[in-house]
Order: structure tokens, then sequence, then C-alpha cells
């Protein structure tokens, strides 16, 4: 086992930014850097608003920055001086080229390896911490081992599975630690120094150790099944609709069996985030890679019902506001990908917004925390999109309120006051149904859950 004393990051995003800081905070001894190309990223890391909002990380960072956690754009120093460098840059979907909309695209992986090469001057343990697709480290080993100086530089994969919003909590208090390495006595070493990192904090008991590609693996495998669960519930909630079931009393009763268990059966518009439909397809693209293509289709209808989820909501909304949203203002609650985030990287709420600037609604969308990205996403649409803060703002006036991200403000705002300032008849479509209907309705308004018949007051 190697003794570290510098860790270095490459990547200050979602993954890397949160993850550094909580190592740092365990880790007094060690000297954490975090770097990034991204000089505006750095700055931001470096400054009192930090880039990225995630609950508890401004504390964590405060705690540490200038101790033993520093942000820079030094990336050949940070090379120079590590023990052990973390890859966490980010690994989009493919948008052009062979694979194009499934493959992941590596070429900020492939840059990282290269930066490496270039600087290193003694061997050094990599590890992969981004999603990477299965056998990235037999590409990435390929490039590092070719480095023309007689330099090893053994490969670690070590993915990490904090979900936005609990980020700190989730690294904190993880239910495992996968850290995967070669079979050799060098991989194994890797392996062992990569642990004792996670041991300041972490029981010996929750750390998993396995080959290279069962890490990788695991890792997409993990998003899959969570994904799974997802559409599964999302899927019988179109048939709830047509049945007068209710899909949240079917979740919680289903949920109470031990074997399925009560997590990630709740029922919305479908899943977000930069994990869910990226690693699915690239575990599609695997599949049918290996000529598996059946396997393929079997986790890519795991999408295709998350697309329809989103499409059939507008459906629904379209059907009651009698097939026409044309010049209405909608009032769009929550435009984040989940509550207490302000990503919106693949939230479900653009693609429903986008369905409705087709129909030419205007909208009013209101976040607590995701609208500068919104904006980024969305624009003014020539003029039919406005941003607010103020939730009663974006209500005013609106023919219908539509609740698209589940943040706990939503649930108690003054529905009674809103209603007051709405044309009839007010209609409310709760995609997260995480409002109380019955209530709702007996205030006056007609109210659409997901999953169970709507309130109405029509005849
Ligand atoms: C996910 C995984 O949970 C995490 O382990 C992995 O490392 C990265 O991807 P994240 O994308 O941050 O994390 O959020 P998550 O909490 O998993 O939610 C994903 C999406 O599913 C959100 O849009 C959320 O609103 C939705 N969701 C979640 C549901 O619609 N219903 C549920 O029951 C749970
Ligand atoms: P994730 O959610 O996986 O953390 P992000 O997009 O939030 O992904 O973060 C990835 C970060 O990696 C970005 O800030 C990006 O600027 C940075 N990055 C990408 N390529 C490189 C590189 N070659 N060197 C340093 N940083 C990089």
């Amino acid at each position: 086992m190697k003794n570290i004393r510098n860790i270095l990051c490459i990547g200050a995003g979602y993954v890397g930014g949160p993850t550094m800081a909580v190592i740092a905070d365990r880790c007094p001894e060690y000297r954490v850097t975090v770097v990034d190309i991204d000089p505006e990223r750095i700055r931001a890391w470096n400054s009192p608003r930090l880039p990225i909002y995630e609950p508890g990380l401004q504390e964590v960072v405060e705690r540490c920055r200038g101790r033993n956690l520093f942000y820079s754009t030094d990336i050949p120093a940070g090379v120079r001086e590590a023990d052990v460098i973390f890859v966490s840059v980010n690994t989009p979907t493919k948008t052009f080229g062979h694979g194009a909309g499934r493959a992941a695209d590596l070429q900020f992986v492939e840059r990282t390896a290269r930066e490496i090469v270039e600087y290193a001057q003694e061997g050094k343990i990599v590890v992969e911490k981004s999603t990477l697709p299965v056998r990235t480290a037999q590409a990435l080993s390929r490039v590092l081992q070719a480095n023309g100086k007689g330099l090893r530089f053994p490969i670690v994969s070590n993915p990490e599975f904090l979900a936005e919003g609990t980020a700190i909590q989730d690294l904190t208090f993880p239910d495992r630690v996968l850290i995967g390495g070669t079979d050799d006595p060098e991989g194994q070493e890797a392996v062992e120094t990569i642990a004792q990192i996670y041991t300041h904090w972490i029981p010996r008991e929750k750390l998993v150790t396995t080959n290279l590609w069962s890490s990788e693996l695991t890792k997409l495998v993990a998003n899959a099944f969570l994904a799974q669960r997802i559409s599964s519930i999302n899927s019988i909630s179109a048939l709830c609709e047509k049945t007068g079931a209710n899909v949240d009393q079917v979740s919680q009763a289903v949920g109470m069996d031990s074997r399925i268990g009560p997590k990630f059966l709740q029922a919305g518009i479908g899943f977000g985030g930069s994990c869910f439909r990226k690693d699915i397809l690239n575990l599609a693209y695997l599949c049918e890679h290996y000529g598996l293509p059946e396997v393929a289709q079997y986790w890519e209808s795991v999408v295709d019902i998350n697309d329809y989820q989103a499409r059939r909501f507008v459906e629904k909304i379209l059907e009651a506001m009698f097939n026409t949203v044309t010049e209405k203002k909608l009032a769009i609650l929550g435009f984040a990908f989940k509550a207490n985030t302000g990503d919106v990287r693949d939230t479900p709420a653009l693609a429903v917004c986008q369905r409705l600037l087709a129909e030419r609604a205007t909208l009013a969308i209101c976040d607590p925390k995701a609208l500068d990205n919104a904006r980024k996403e969305l624009g003014d649409a020539g003029g039919r999109v406005t941003y607010h803060q103020d939730p009663y703002q974006a209500c005013q006036d609106a023919h219908a309120i539509l609740l698209l991200t589940d943040w706990p403000l939503f649930q108690t705002l003054d529905y009674p006051k809103i209603l007051q300032g709405l044309p009839r008849p007010a209609f409310l479509f709760d995609g997260r149904n995480c409002l109380d209907h019955k209530a709702l309705f007996e205030m006056g308004y007609n109210v659409y859950p997901t999953g169970s018949p709507p309130w109405t007051h029509f005849l």
C-alpha cells in the first residue's frame, strides 16, 4: 500500500466537487487539489457562491478550503505533485458520428489521460470516478502506459453513487464503496491504496473490491435498475388513470413486500439528471456491440417509457384544457430534474416545456435554484417564457398550474390565495403527485394527479 499525501481531482463538477470536499474534510492529513479547464468554474469554487447548489456543501467547503482543499486551473502542477489522480470529467452521450445518441463521448477522458502522461514525472494511481462505459479503463490504460517515459499508471475504477440533492449525506454514509482493480499485485496494491482513503470514515465491511470490469459495469447496472423501477411504476400510473386505481396506493402496497422495497416507486413525469438516460443508453449500446440486440432492446424500453410519460403528461393537459393552450399562460412550478438541486440536465421539465411552447402556450417558470440554468436551456422563446423567483407572481393569471419538480416549497404555498388570481376554470396538474389533491379540489381547483383519476368540478 502506497502512502498518500497529495490527491488531485481532474474535473470540478457535480461529482468531483462534493466528493473531494468530503475527502478533504475527513482526511485532514491529505492535501486535496481540484483542477478544471474551465476557469469560471474554479473561480466560483474559490468564491462565496459555489458553482453548484448542494445542501451542506457550502459548510464543508468553507471548513476545508485553503486548509487542505484547493481549487486551481494549474493542471500541470496538479499532476506533478499528485500521488493519486481522480478523473471526474464529463462523459456525455455522443452527439455526432459513430454511436451518436447512445455511446459515451470519451474525448474529455482521453484528453485527461494525455495531460497526465505529458506532465507526470513519476508513476501514479489513476482513479476513474466519472461514469464510464465498460472497458474504458482499458482505453485509458493504453494511453497512459504508452507514455514513453517508462512510467506505470495503475488504474482503479471507483464509481460514485451519490445522488444530487443528498450528495454530502450519500458521501458521508454510503451504502457501499466500490473499488475495482486489475488482478496483478500492482493492481491490488492500487486498490488497497484507494481503500485506505475511505477507511478514514467508512466501515471496512462497506468497501467492496472487484475486478475493473465488474466495477465499471456495476455503476451502469445500478443506475439502469433504479431507472427501471421508475419506468415500471410510471407505466402502471397510465393504467391506474384508466382503471380508477391509485398509483400511490399501489406503490405503497407493492413496496411493502420486503423483496421489492419502498424506494424509487414514486410516479411522476419521469426521471431526469445526468446519469440515468446516459447510462442506460450506454448499456444498450454495449449489449448491441456484443451481439445482444434483445438485451439492448429490453433496457432501451426503460428510456422509451420515460419519454412516453412526459409526452402523456402534455397530452393530458391538452385534452383537459379543451385541446388548446395557445396563448394561454401556464405556471410551471419547478424546472430542476428533482428537488434540492439547481441541475437541469435531462430534466423532464424541459421536454414538457418544449412541447407546450410548440403548442404556443406562454410559460411562467418558477424554481428556487434552477432559474439560471433553465434560462440557458429555454431562453425567452420570443417573449413567451418568463422566469420568476416568486411562485405567486408565476401563478398570477395562469390558466393552469403545472407542478414539475417536487420542491417542498410548492407543497406549502397558499393555494386559496393563488386561486383568487386565476381565470376559471382553474386547472392544476400535479406531475409529481406531491400535493393534497382532495383539498385542492375542495378549494375549487380542477386537479389532475399522475396515476389516479382527476378531481374535477365539470358535470
Ligand atoms: C442517480 C443515482 O441515484 C445515483 O446513485 C447515481 O450516482 C447518479 O444518478 P441523481 O440523478 O442525482 O442520482 O438523482 P436520483 O435521486 O436518482 O433521481 C433521478 C430522477 O428520478 C429524478 O428526476 C427524480 O425526480 C426521479 N425519480 C426518483 C422519480 O421520478 N421517482 C422516484 O421514485 C425516484
Ligand atoms: P459530473 O456530473 O460527471 O461531475 P460535470 O459536467 O458537472 O460532470 O463536471 C465535469 C467537469 O470536468 C467540468 O467542470 C469540465 O469543465 C471538466 N473537464 C472536462 N474535461 C477536462 C479536462 N481535460 N481537464 C480538466 N477538467 C476537465
